[in-house]
């Protein structure tokens, strides 16, 4: 199953450790539309770290997904389905130039020194970006062997057929960053429920991507243990509260403070893996927070303040109509970034990013 498929239109699913969400894009006039959209949430213990750990609830929530989905016309049986960001692996990769017969071998001799899992453990999809009679820079995807042949078994198994399966990070910069080779670096940071993804845009194609195992389910424990609330009160405290100094008399803000200080710790260590391993960088021109802890309130000012960068919340909708703006609240929406940009790679199949 190449991850960097190509094929005809289909819709996004985003499958992540709690919820599913759907979204099926379709290309009216000049703007795009969003056609049909859902989201579920997973039972616990159902996906853990990616992995499918109940089939049978799996399916049954998917269907139901499918069912109850809002929108209009009918759904296609095509699906390109999101990959977990902890089981993949996404690098940008230079090296000395060879024939082009050798390529195969060349990146399966050096990437083993850059992959965190075992060489026989996943699938490789590699893209050639630039070639010149010095060097070859490749992008090249990892995804592990399990957890895409379990993805592609359930969902073949539910009538529909699996197309692609993308990295979260490839999806995400197809909705949010311009579609330009002129522009500056910049820093994605996708803050979810179970886990955070960092990734290194620049001239808008990903460089590298790692993995946090900071997340808001993890806030909510820490709050849980500190104050003593239940895990809805201390979801509702986080969320009414944030960072905000002025809200909730700043109860909350030592709480979040280690949580804060190891985010920017790893954003300064992803800037300055950047600055040394690759050639010619330039400076980060910005960092764009997504996903449910974007909302976070004042996470932006207080990264951009420690960082002295800017910090911008994404825009989700900045090429596409927004069909429902009491369904896709601006918090909301920043959950759906995922499911929206796979939902584009089911409309612009011939474009990677
Ligand atoms: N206003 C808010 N302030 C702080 N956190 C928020 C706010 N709104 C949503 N969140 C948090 O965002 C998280 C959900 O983010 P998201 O929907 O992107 O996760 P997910 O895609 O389901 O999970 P993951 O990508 O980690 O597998 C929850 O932990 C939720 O508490
Ligand atoms: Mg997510």
């Amino acid at each position: 199953m190449p991850l960097f498929d190509k094929e005809e239109k289909a819709f996004g699913l985003d499958i992540s450790d709690t919820s599913l969400r759907l979204v099926q894009l379709e290309k009216k006039t000049k703007r795009t539309q969003v056609q049909l959209y859902n989201e579920l949430t997973l039972p616990k213990d159902c996906i853990r770290s990616g992995e499918i750990i109940d089939s049978k609830t799996f399916s049954e929530n998917f269907n139901k997904l499918v069912k109850t989905k809002l929108g209009h016309g009918t759904l296609s049986r095509e699906v390109i389905c999101s990959l977990p960001e902890s089981k993949t692996f996404l690098k940008f990769i230079e090296f000395p130039a060879c024939p082009e017969d050798q390529l195969k071998d060349k990146i399966q001799e050096i990437l083993p020194q850059h992959l965190p899992m075992a060489i026989e453990d996943v699938y490789l999809d590699c893209q050639i970006m630039s070639q010149d009679a010095i060097s070859i820079k490749v992008l090249v995807a990892a995804s592990s062997k399990p957890i895409v042949d379990s993805y592609v078994k359930i969902l073949d198994s539910t009538g529909f057929i699996p197309v692609t399966l993308e990295l979260e990070a490839v999806a995400i910069t197809r909705l949010i960053v311009e579609n330009n080779n002129n522009l500056e670096p910049q820093i994605i940071i996708d803050i979810g429920a179970n886990r955070t993804g960092i990734f290194l845009c620049d001239n808008g194609i990903i460089k590298f991507t790692i993995g946090l195992p900071i997340s808001g389910n993890k806030i909510n424990e820490l709050i849980q243990k500190t104050l003593g609330l239940d895990l809805e009160k201390s979801e509702q405290a986080k969320i009414a509260c944030g960072l905000d100094r002025n809200k909730c008399h700043g109860a909350l803000e030592e709480i979040f403070s280690a949580t804060v200080s190891e985010l920017i710790a790893s954003i300064e260590k992803v800037m300055a893996f950047y600055q040394n391993d690759f050639s010619n960088p330039s400076k980060i021109a910005k960092i764009v927070l997504c996903g449910g802890g974007a909302n976070m309130l004042d996470l932006n000012s207080a990264i951009a303040k420690k960082l002295n960068l800017k910090v911008e919340i994404s825009n989700p909708w900045k090429n596409i109509v927004n069909p429902n703006s009491s369904y896709f609240t601006p918090q909301k929406s920043q959950s759906f970034v995922t499911a929206l940009g796979l939902g584009l790679r089911g409309i612009r199949p011939e474009t990677f990013l």
